[in-house]
């Protein structure tokens, strides 16, 4: 059977990883984590880009030999990895001799074959993106147009390869297969990029003794470092020394990268490479967009560049606490907030808010409290008799489809929020039907229901956020008493777990980020105040004294106790654009599984205050009922933060 062959590109080593490197490589493992789980066997590249005379020259700069130098950074680059729990089979490395042997052998047939011949270089070139421009590209400046720096100016003998040959094959390919080139945007990128025709690329590169010799050239001079580096993928078949044999995995039936390295690199030199030695073309390119940090590109200059392992560290400094599923968080933020055709923003506020909100929230929340019920109510067994409701079971079945879906179209953004919506969807049974109430007025059987579908959800759940957690995946799995992660298939049956099945105590997997007081670090001096004219208590108010008041709809999402007090929950409110914590005085009128999911009525505009230790940032709406707080909300369902006139 063929392997589901799924690349990432290999990454220069003259820097560390940073969020946009670990960006493809989390996608790119998702993507071979979903097709294991589809019951295809996987075969996953990554690796290192070392040829590069940058690569060379860092070292030089750091008075390292270069092999050394680059010997000490892959090893940085796999630790990584594995400390984001990335799954790869092949870590590719371009100084291999494995490698060296296919490049050497690739340039000598094309030469033969006439698509390699010896030419002259003179014009511009970057030195940085190892790149010769044409002058019409270059503007007077003489920058470089991808990625500013200053170019230099060359003069040399040179090798090209015909590229320009394959310009109307390759056109006819990319329109023939709409799948070839994604997201569309991309493919649209690359057809204008080759409107004018391609022109034949420079592959050799004198002045530089690091990098694969040009074989049988006396001159010195190397292979260019990107006809080498593509190369690479064809090396981890072992396609030079297996006869047909490399076609259990090639060709690439995925191969993922940022968008700056498509049009130019991957969908025209790349494919055109292999049409010259008549080889299978990869299925699917799949050019990503980029992080940007304040609407800005990451750059060392502006000193925004994150490194994943920090910003796993950051979240755990800021939650005071274990964090057993930080790398588990990051994946699940970097997918769900993946710049897919457009770039988009990364900030820790922004994984800070994802954090508290889907996964302690909703994901979370939804497991410990269907947990904690069943074994409150049910001695921690699924519940004799019980049936999962159809209505419910019809969404999960529907939205695991949708999620699939998804996932095979490379958009985790959609494909997660997919999956979420079946955690929405149980809290809101859960709110409507109130197994707490069910099971207090004794109709055991129905609060058993219940509980049962959202069980059920949870298990449907723990193979839907696999790809993205493994290891939540797996807790879930263990919470719920299975051996392991069940496989895709078990997304679309329903009423699985057999009655009696005991279930393991619950235990929270994402413990809530502290409350952080909004207050400024330095507070202004205080300025003397006029004292207030006291007013009557029953004195009339202005509308614009009324107006001033901001009341808005917020669902709850979360909601507990607060320690040693009788009267306090603590809330987390969504108001739809922000999320907010609440201490309200309700404890003695509800439980808070009743109101998780429920809609109220929030004063936002009212100064934070601290209680018990814990910053309240607004107040709830009740009518005072003899002492007791009963809680005001709209009519009907309205979207979070609407307002309140
Ligand atoms: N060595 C080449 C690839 C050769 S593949 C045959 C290379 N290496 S790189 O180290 O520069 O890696 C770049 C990868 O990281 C690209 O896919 C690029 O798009 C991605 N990113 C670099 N910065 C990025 C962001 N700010 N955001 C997202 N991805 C970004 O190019």
């Amino acid at each position: 059977m063929k392997r589901y062959y799924i690349t990432t590109p290999i990454y220069y080593v003259n820097s560390v990883p940073h969020i946009g490197t670990a960006l493809t490589t989390i996608v790119a493992d998702a993507c071979a984590r979903y097709q294991k789980r589809r019951g295809r066997a996987v075969y996953f590249l990554t690796g290192t880009d070392e040829n590069a005379p940058k690569v060379h020259r860092v070292a030089q700069e750091k008075g390292i030999p270069t092999q050394q130098f680059v010997d000490e950074m892959a090893e940085v680059f796999e630790n990584t990895w594995r400390a984001l729990h990335i799954e790869y089979d092949v870590f590719m490395r371009t100084t291999e001799e494995r490698h060296k042997r296919t490049a050497t052998e690739v340039f000598r047939r094309l030469r033969q074959q006439g698509d390699i011949y010896e030419g002259r270089y003179e014009g511009w070139y970057c030195v940085s993106c190892e790149t010769f421009f044409a002058l019409n590209k270059v503007g007077d400046e003489r920058t470089c147009p991808d990625c500013g720096k200053p170019l230099e100016y060359r003069d040399e003998p040179c090798y090209y390869f015909r590229l320009s040959t394959y310009t109307e094959r390759l056109r006819d390919h990319i329109l023939s297969h709409p799948h070839f080139i994604e997201p569309e945007v991309r493919r649209n990128e690359t057809l204008g990029f080759m409107a004018e025709g391609l022109q034949d690329v420079a592959v050799s590169r004198s002045g530089t003794d690091w990098g694969i010799p040009v074989p049988d050239d006396s001159s010195g001079a190397v292979i260019y470092v990107w006809f080498d580096a593509l190369l690479n993928y064809l090396t981890a078949t072992d396609w030079l020394d297996r006869g047909d044999t490399y076609l259990d995995t090639w060709p690439p039936d995925l191969q993922l990268m940022g968008k700056d390295i498509l049009p130019r690199f991957h969908a025209t030199i790349w494919p055109a490479m292999l049409m010259a030695l008549g080889l299978p073309l990869p299925e699917r390119l799949y050019g990503h967009g980029w992080w940007i940090v304040n609407k800005q590109k990451m750059s060392k200059s502006l000193g925004n560049v994150y490194a994943p392992l920090e910003v796993v560290q950051t979240l755990s400094e800021n939650a005071g606490c274990e964090m057993p599923y930080a790398v588990d968080a990051f994946r699940y933020y970097m997918l769900r907030e993946m710049p897919t055709d457009s770039d988009a923003e990364f900030s820790l506020q922004g994984f800070e808010t994802r954090y508290n909100g889907d996964l302690a929230n909703d994901l979370g929340n939804l497991v410990h409290r269907t947990l904690s019920m069943l074994h409150r109510y049910f001695g921690g067994r699924v519940p004799e008799g019980a049936r999962i409701d159809d209505t419910l079971a019809h969404l999960f079945v529907q939205q695991a489809t949708r999620t699939a879906e998804a996932y095979e179209a490379v958009d985790f953004p959609r494909g997660l929020s997919e999956a979420w919506a079946i955690i929405s969807a149980v809290n809101r049974y859960y709110d409507e039907q109130a197994p707490w109430t069910l099971h207090k007025q004794g109709e055991t059987q129905r609060a058993g229901q219940v509980l049962y579908t959202g069980l059920e959800a949870v298990r449907i759940l723990s193979v839907l956020v696999e790809p993205a957690m493994p290891q939540v995946a797996r807790e879930i799995a263990r919470l719920l008493n299975l051996e392991s992660v069940p496989d895709w298939n078990a997304t679309h049956q329903v009423g699985v777990l057999a009655m009696e099945h005991p279930l393991q105590e619950p235990k929270p997997i994402f413990p809530r980020l502290q409350a952080k007081p909004n207050a400024p670090v330095v507070q202004e001096p205080a300025q003397p105040q006029p004292e207030p004219k006291q007013a009557p208590s029953d004195a009339l108010i202005t509308l614009e004294q009324f107006q001033r008041l901001k009341i808005r709809v917020a669902t709850v999402r979360s909601a507990e106790p607060i320690p040693n007090t009788q009267k306090l929950l603590k809330l987390t409110v969504d108001l739809g654009d922000e999320r907010r914590t609440i201490v309200a005085g309700i404890a003695e009128t509800y439980s808070p599984e009743a109101l998780v999911g429920r809609q109220v009525l929030v004063l936002v505009n009212l100064q934070p205050a601290t209680l018990r230790g814990v910053v309240s940032e607004g107040m709830l709406l009740a009518a005072d009922v003899e002492g007791k707080a009963i809680l005001l909300n709209p009519d009907q369902s309205v979207p979070n933060g609407a307002c309140v006139r």
